[in-house]
């Protein structure tokens, strides 16, 4: 087998976020689009001679034939051994399982997490550093300039590896080690978590019904939840990973977990539900009839955390993205432990975990997680729900509901204004920050305005500036609008509007979010001049 060096053109687009560079798969099945890639990715980590890789994706569309190009590439870059998942398979999280438990000097991730896939959507391809999380934007920036001045890579020629059977096989001179896809996490969680007294809630009659969305955390929950769990066949559900995912849309909210919703809302709901998205990092919680907004699990799982054998001895801070309601922080206080906010994107939680500042950690956006890896964890988020419920043998309401008692409810909603003209949705962010000093102190309707801002952060553990995450409308009650521009969309521009308001009485406890919400709802379409300017009367999606 020989490597051949082949002539390329940079192609100006390929800057990759922390979530990795995305793109419609016809985009990257242009000729020499993911080599060079690639070959900016292996240019810039430095990795030594020799080094091992892990590589795997969520199973979308195009999935194997990109490991097979990585595969050849990694040969002919240096690599002495790479790590794959069977069938090319790893989820997100046991990717970082797998990145940290075998001390690899990185990896690469394909997926485009929660977009639908199929030959003409979604995909995208990431490098995780040995710790297990996305790259720095130090290493980021470096392969975007790469890929900006490429003129070459290299390949091995050769025949296609098998991807379905386990074991060792050689490609030129690098080893490649076909692993479970499974094993690895599923080790992981029956350490953090206690298993067996899952498995006796799960004898007692408790039923739940877990939502792979044809993703790629089908094999996983069944082998976790129904074969070591003991959980009746048929508790997961779209469990077969599909490369279109079925034709949906895998992520796990109320609009498009709808199935799981249903049986949820429905007359002989499950005790517990829950959903993960196409590359099982996120995870969305059920109740019967009750669902749980994310920042209220990760409060949650903080305040109840010393039940599991994992965090048994306390946490040492819990983080949350800006956006995310501060229900988490008033668990943090009562726990005596710092709590951070951090702008929305997981790295920021990475530096301070590394740090060993925070154990827990969570996004609104259906994100939770903790130190065990460095990204966020959809079935690790469903197992220590399950391991909470067996302990306190309540509802999942029950739980809820006593949490709100305890520390008072932040109602909380989020709308999003997807595929915007990219100029009407940047016209409301400026519109928004023009009238700042208008705004202050103004009063809106019950409401008054104690600050505007842009949110910025300074990282504690690097010093490092994050500036423009979001424009925030703080009421001197503790409720906030923000405003923000997705950084993961892909068609247009995508504006979210996040609405919390905080309420310590416990007879307003039972409204329903949007009811509770609907003044400040008013308001934000109102100071922000939305509809007028984007012609939207209404968001494409509300969780
Ligand atoms: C979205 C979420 C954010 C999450 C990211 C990656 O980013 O809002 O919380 O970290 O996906 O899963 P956004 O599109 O808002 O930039
Ligand atoms: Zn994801």
């Amino acid at each position: 087998m020989s490597i051949r060096t082949v002539t390329t053109q940079p192609f100006p687009d390929q800057k990759p976020g922390t979530s990795g560079l995305r793109k419609k798969v016809p985009v990257f099945q242009q000729p020499n689009y993911l080599e060079n890639f690639v070959q900016a990715i292996f240019d810039s980590i430095a990795a030594p001679q020799g080094a091992t890789l892990v590589v795997g994706g969520d199973g979308r569309y195009y999935n194997r034939e990109a490991i097979q190009i990585i595969l050849k590439m990694a040969a002919a870059n240096g690599f002495g051994k790479v790590l794959v998942g069977r069938g090319g398979i790893l989820s997100t999280p046991a990717a970082s399982c797998v990145i940290r438990k075998y001390s690899t000097f990185g990896g690469i991730i394909l997926s485009a997490s929660h977009n639908p896939g199929g030959p003409k959507e979604d995909f995208g391809i990431k490098f995780n550093s040995s710790n297990g999380g996305p790259a720095t934007e130090t290493v980021t920036d470096a392969i975007f300039a790469k890929s900006k001045n490429i003129a070459s890579y290299r390949i091995l020629d050769g025949a296609d590896v098998s991807l379905d059977e386990l074991g060792e096989t050689t490609l030129g001179g690098m080893k490649v080690q076909v692993i479970d896809p499974v094993n690895d996490y599923a080790e992981l969680m029956d350490k953090l978590f206690d298993f067996d007294a899952i498995r006796g809630l799960l004898k007692s009659g408790f039923r739940i019904k877990f939502d792979a969305m044809h993703a790629v955390n089908g094999p996983y929950a069944k082998e976790i939840i129904e074969t070591r769990l003991g959980a009746a066949a048929g508790s997961v559900m779209n469990g077969v990973p599909l490369e279109d995912f079925g034709g949906g849309h895998p992520d796990p909210n109320l609009t498009y977990a709808h199935d799981l919703v249903e049986i949820m809302y429905g007359d002989d709901a499950p005790d517990f539900g829950a959903a993960s998205d196409g590359d099982g990092d996120r995870n969305m919680i059920l109740g019967k009839h009750f669902f749980v907004t994310p920042s209220d699990s990760l409060a949650l799982l903080a305040a109840n955390a010393t039940l599991t054998p994992g965090y048994k001895q306390g946490l040492a801070g819990i983080a949350r993205s800006m956006p995310t309601s501060a229900a988490a922080d008033r668990v943090a206080k009562a726990l005596n432990i710092p709590c951070y906010e951090t702008p929305t994107g997981w790295k920021f939680f990475g530096n301070l975990m590394d740090a060993g500042k925070v154990s827990l950690c969570g996004e609104e956006s259906f994100g939770t997680g903790s130190d065990h890896v460095r990204e966020k964890d959809g079935l690790w988020a469903v197992l220590f729900w399950l391991n909470i419920l067996a302990v306190r043998k309540q509802s999942v309401e029950a739980i809820v509901r006593e949490h709100w008692g305890k520390y008072g409810r932040n109602f909380y909603s989020r709308y999003d204004y997807e595929g915007l003209p990219t100029e009407a949705a940047n016209g409301v962010m400026q519109h928004l920050r023009d009238n700042f000093s208008a705004l202050t102190g103004s009063s809106q309707g019950n409401y008054t305005v104690a600050t505007c801002d842009d949110f910025s952060y300074t990282d504690p553990v690097d010093g490092s500036i994050s500036k423009n995450q979001g424009v925030r409308i703080l009421f001197d009650d503790g409720s906030r609008i923000i405003y923000r521009l997705s950084g993961t969309g892909t068609e247009g521009a995508t504006l979210r509007v996040y609405l919390e308001a905080y309420e310590a009485d416990a007879s307003q406890h039972h409204l329903d979010a949007q009811e509770a919400l609907k003044k400040l709802i008013g308001i934000a379409l109102d100071i922000s001049e939305l509809v007028k300017r984007t012609g939207r009367e209404r968001p494409t999606v509300i969780t």
